[in-house]
C-alpha cells in the first residue's frame, strides 16, 4: 500500500545520503530451501477449518451488529426514527449520532508533502456517526446491536430515517474540468517534466495521442470485512479484525478512542484476501468498537457483500491521455502520460496510473501530469497494483497502437526503447532484466506479429496480444524475532497477517535455510499486535521487508549461539569465528572441518538453556532511494473474438515475469496468477456500476458485479527469470501486484489483433464490439 510508503520516503529522503552495497552473509547456510515449492504451511488448518477468520471468534455473550446505510449521497439526517428497532425482539441497542460514544476523527495517512507523520491509516478522515451529515450513499448511519445476527438485520430494516438532501457532486464527466493536482501521488510529485513533450511530440514522425478510461471497480476478497470487538474491564479494546496490517488498525482505534496504543489489541492471522481493501481502516471496524463499548459486550460486526461495496472503498476511475511520439524507426522522442481521477475530499488517495510511463520506457522527453477533483461518494483507496493496473492499460494499449501504426512488431517496439536509467529521475535500475524475460516469454507462447483480423476459427475472430507489466519495489522496516528452543525447533514471530498470499510459508522457508534445520522444525506466530510490529501487508512489500529482518535476527541469534558454545567453553565450535561456520543439520559447523560443530539442540541442553532467542529490526529502506527498483513483466494473450455476439474468451495466457529470486515456486506461480485472473475481470467484466443521479451503487453483489469464474479463465502459464537482485535482502522483489498489470492492455491489444477494433474504456464487453 503506498499510503504506507509515504511516511518511509518522508523519512529516507531526510536521512539517505550513502548507501553501502550489500555485504555477503559472513556465516554460510545451504540454499537449499527458497525457491523449492513447499505446499503452504497453513494450508491443512485452512483446509480442515481449524484455521479462525476474525468473524468465527465466537466469544461469550456475543452479540451481532448490523449497519443502517445512508441512502442519499449528500445532506443531514432530520430525524432518525430507532423505537420500532429497540423494541424489536433481541436488540440490545440502536447507535446513531445521537447516542454514539465520542470518538475522534479517524486519522488517514496525510499527504506526503505536508511532513505529517501519520497517526493511523484510516481511509478516511470523517467523524465516524459524529454528526448527522451524510457524505456518501451507502455511509453507515446508524448499528443495531442484538443477540443473534437476524435480529440485529431485521433491527436494521425497521430504522426510519428521513434526510434533508443536498445536492451532491456525482457525475465525473460534469466536474473533471476543475481538476487540480493533488498535494502528493503516494509519494511522487503529481508533475513530471522533463525536455518539452508536447513540443517533441508535435514535431515527432509517428504520433499516437488518445484517451483511455477505466471505471471503478470494487475489491471481492472471498471474506467480507469482519471485526469482533471487546473491551476489557481497564478500558482496552482487543478487535479480532480482517486485516492486511495490524498495527495500522491498533494506531487508528487508539487515535479514534483516545487510548494508549497498547490498550489495543489486534488479531488478524488468517486473512480471506483483500487486495488493499483491508490495509485501511474502514468505518466497520470503528462501529463495532463503538457498538462493543455500548452494549457492554463482545461485538460481531461482519460486513455483507453489499456492505463492503458500501463502506470501503474501491479502485477509483480514470481517464488518462497517453501521447506518444517517435521517430521512424520507432525510437520514442516523447511521452506523455495526463490525466484525472475522482476521488473524495475526506480521503487521500489519487490513483497513480502515471506510475508505469514514469519507468518503462527511454524518452527524450517525458510529461506525467496527474489531476484529481472531489465527488460525493465512498472514498476510493488502494486495489492491487494501485496505479499501473490501469495505467499499464492506457500506456501499453499506447504502445500498441504505435507499434500498428509503425509496422513494427510491438516486441521489437519494447526492445528499441528499452530504458537503460529510469526515465523519470535519471536513478540506476537494481535489476532489470526485462528484454530477458519479454524474449523468454515471446518463445515460449511462440509470439509471431501477425495482421489484425487475419485468423479465424468458423465465427471465432482469433487475435493476440502483449503488454509490459511493472509494479516498483518496496520494503517497510520491520521488527521480528527468532527463538531456538532446547528441542532443537525454532519459532518466529512477528505481527504480520497471511492475507493469502504464502508470505509464512517463505518466511519459514527462509528461516528454516538460514539457521539449518528442516522446514518441519520451524513455526510461526503472527497476526497479532501482542508481538513485534511487522511491515504492513502492502505495495508487495511484505515478503521483502520481512526477509531482511529475519535475516538480521536469525544473523544476530546464531552470534549468540556462538558465544554461548565458542570461545571460552570446549565444546567443538571453541575458538571458532563467525565466519567460519556454517548452518546445517540443526546446528552450526565449521565450514573447515564437517566434523566440528554441534546442533543448537546440544548446545541448549549442555548448557541447561531452555531457549535462545534475537529481536531485529530492519534499518529504512536506503536502497530505494538510491535505485531504481522494480518488478517486471510481459503478458501474452490469445483471445476469441466472437463475430455475431462480440463475446471475448481469454483463448491462452503466458506471463513472464522478471522480479528478482522466486521463493517459492507454487505460491509465487499462484501469486502471479491470481493477478492475471483478476486482471481478466478487469479487462472483460469488472465495473461498478454507479447511479449519477443518487451515488447509489447498482451491482454491489456478486451475480451483478462479474469476476471471472473458473469458464472465463484458460489455463495460466507462469515462467519467471528467477535473477537476485543484489540489493534485497534474500534477492527478491514483490510479487504480490505486478500480476494484474499490462492485463487488460495485453487483452485488449489482442482484440485489436484479432478484429481490428480498438477498444479504449474497459471493460471490453460485448455492446462496445458490435
Ligand atoms: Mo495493496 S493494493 O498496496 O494492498
Amino acid at each position: 500500500m503506498s499510503a504506507f510508503s509515504r511516511l518511509m520516503y518522508l523519512a529516507i529522503q531526510k536521512t539517505a545520503r550513502y548507501l553501502p552495497d550489500k555485504a555477503p552473509d559472513p556465516l554460510r547456510h545451504r540454499h537449499d530451501q527458497l525457491g523449492r515449492p513447499l505446499p503452504r504451511v497453513d494450508g491443512p488448518a485452512k483446509v480442515t477449518g481449524e484455521a479462525r477468520f476474525s468473524a468465527e471468534f465466537k466469544l461469550e455473550r456475543l452479540a451481532y451488529a448490523s449497519l443502517v446505510h445512508s441512502t442519499i449521497a449528500k445532506g443531514t439526517i432530520a430525524k432518525i426514527e430507532t423505537a420500532a428497532a429497540e423494541n424489536a425482539d433481541g436488540v440490545i441497542a440502536v447507535i446513531t449520532h445521537e447516542n454514539a460514544p465520542k470518538m475522534q476523527q479517524p486519522p488517514i495517512v496525510p499527504p506526503f508533502n505536508s511532513g505529517e507523520r501519520p497517526k493511523g491509516t484510516a481511509a478516511s478522515d470523517l467523524p465516524v456517526l459524529g454528526d448527522n451529515k451524510v457524505h456518501w450513499n451507502g455511509q453507515p448511519v446508524a448499528v443495531v446491536v442484538a443477540e443473534t445476527l437476524d435480529q440485529a438485520e431485521h433491527g436494521a430494516s425497521l430504522v426510519r430515517v428521513l434526510y434533508r438532501a443536498e445536492r451532491p457532486r456525482l457525475s465525473f464527466d460534469a466536474v473533471k474540468h476543475e481538476a487540480a493536482t493533488p498535494a502528493d501521488v503516494l509519494g511522487e510529485e503529481p508533475r513530471v517534466e522533463i525536455g518539452e513533450a508536447e513540443k517533441r511530440l508535435s514535431g515527432a514522425d509517428v504520433v499516437i495521442d488518445r484517451i483511455y478510461r477505466t471505471p471503478r471497480h470494487n475489491h471481492n476478497a472471498l471474506e467480507p470485512h469482519a471485526t469482533v470487538a471487546v473491551w476489557d474491564e481497564n478500558g482496552g479494546v482487543t478487535l479480532f479484525d480482517s486485516s492486511q496490517y495490524v498495527y495500522g488498525v491498533r494506531d487508528t482505534m487508539a487515535a479514534v478512542f483516545s487510548l494508549e496504543p497498547k490498550k489495543v489489541r489486534v488479531v488478524s492471522k488468517y486473512v480471506g484476501g483483500s487486495f488493499g481493501s483491508k490495509g485501511n481502516v474502514w468505518n466497520n471496524t470503528i462501529l463495532c468498537a463503538a457498538a462493543a463499548r455500548v452494549v457492554g459486550r463482545p461485538v460481531h460486526l461482519a460486513l455483507s457483500r453489499r456492505g463492503v461495496f458500501n463502506v470501503v472503498g474501491g479502485r477509483s476511475m480514470t481517464e488518462q491521455r497517453v501521447a506518444i511520439g517517435a521517430d521512424r524507426n520507432g525510437r520514442i522522442t516523447a511521452i506523455i502520460h495526463t490525466g484525472v481521477n475522482p476521488t473524495t475530499t475526506h480521503g487521500a488517495f489519487p490513483e497513480p496510473f502515471g506510475a508505469p510511463a514514469r519507468y518503462l520506457y527511454a524518452t527524450d522527453a517525458l510529461l506525467i501530469d496527474q489531476k484529481i477533483v472531489h465527488l460525493d461518494t465512498v472514498t476510493n483507496a488502494a486495489m492491487r497494483g494501485p496505479g499501473p493496473s490501469v495505467g499499464t492499460f492506457a500506456l501499453e494499449s499506447a504502445m500498441d497502437e504505435l507499434a500498428h501504426e509503425l509496422g513494427v512488431d510491438p516486441l521489437a517496439l519494447r526492445r528499441i526503447n528499452e530504458a537503460r536509467k529510469e526515465p523519470s529521475t535519471g536513478r540506476e535500475f537494481s535489476s532489470r532484466h526485462l528484454l530477458e524475460a519479454s524474449q523468454r516469454g515471446a518463445t515460449k507462447f511462440g509470439w509471431q506479429p501477425r495482421a489484425p483480423r487475419s485468423q479465424r476459427d468458423g465465427t471465432w475472430l482469433v487475435g493476440q496480444g502483449m503488454a509490459a507489466a511493472q509494479y516498483h519495489v518496496v520494503r517497510f522496516p520491520a521488527t521480528v524475532r527468532v527463538r531456538i528452543n532446547a528441542d532443537g525447533t525454532a519459532v518466529l514471530q512477528t505481527s504480520a497477517q497471511e492475507n493469502g498470499m504464502g508470505t509464512v510459508t517463505v518466511q519459514v522457508q527462509h528461516a528454516a535455510e538460514r539457521l539449518g534445520l528442516p522446514v518441519d522444525k520451524v513455526t510461526f506466530e503472527y497476526g497479532d499486535t501482542n508481538l513485534p510490529k511487522s511491515a504492513p501487508a502492502g505495495a508487495s512489500s511484505q515478503t521483502v521487508s520481512l526477509l531482511q529482518a529475519f535475516r538480521d535476527a536469525c544473523e544476530k541469534l546464531q552470534r549468540e549461539v556462538l558465544s554461548l558454545a565458542g570461545n571460552g567453553s570446549h565444546g567443538p565450535l571453541s575458538r571458532s569465528r563467525f565466519d567460519q561456520l556454517e548452518a546445517r543439520d540443526g546446528g552450526l559447523f565449521r565450514s573447515d572441518d564437517a566434523h566440528r560443530g554441534e546442533t543448537y539442540a546440544a548446545i541448549l541442553q549442555r548448557l541447561g538453556r531452555e531457549f535462545v532467542e534475537a529481536e531485529a529490526t530492519s534499518g529504512l529502506p536506503f536502497e530505494t532511494i538510491k535505485y531504481a527498483m522494480h518488478s517486471y513483466g510481459m503478458q501474452f494473450c490469445e483471445v476469441r473474438v466472437n463475430e455475431a455476439s462480440g463475446e471475448v474468451r481469454v483463448a491462452r495466457w503466458l506471463g513472464s515475469f522478471d522480479c528478482g529470486r522466486i521463493l517459492n515456486a507454487r505460491t509465487a506461480t499462484s501469486q502471479f496468477r491470481g493477478g492475471i485472473i483478476m486482471g481478466i475481470g478487469a479487462a472483460l467484466t469488472e465495473e461498478t456500476l454507479f447511479d449519477e443521479r443518487s451515488g447509489r451503487i447498482m451491482n454491489p453483489s456478486l451475480a451483478e458485479y462479474h469476476v471471472p469464474v473458473h469458464l472465463d479463465v484458460p489455463h495460466i502459464e507462469i515462467i519467471y527469470t528467477d535473477i537476485p537482485d543484489d540489493h534485497t535482502a534474500g534477492g527478491a522483489h514483490g510479487i504480490g501486484e505486478i500480476g494484474i498489470t499490462g492485463v487488460s492492455a495485453a487483452i485488449a491489444n489482442a482484440v485489436f489483433n484479432a478484429t481490428g477494433k480498438r477498444i479504449r474504456e474497459l471493460p471490453i464487453t460485448l455492446d462496445k464490439l458490435l
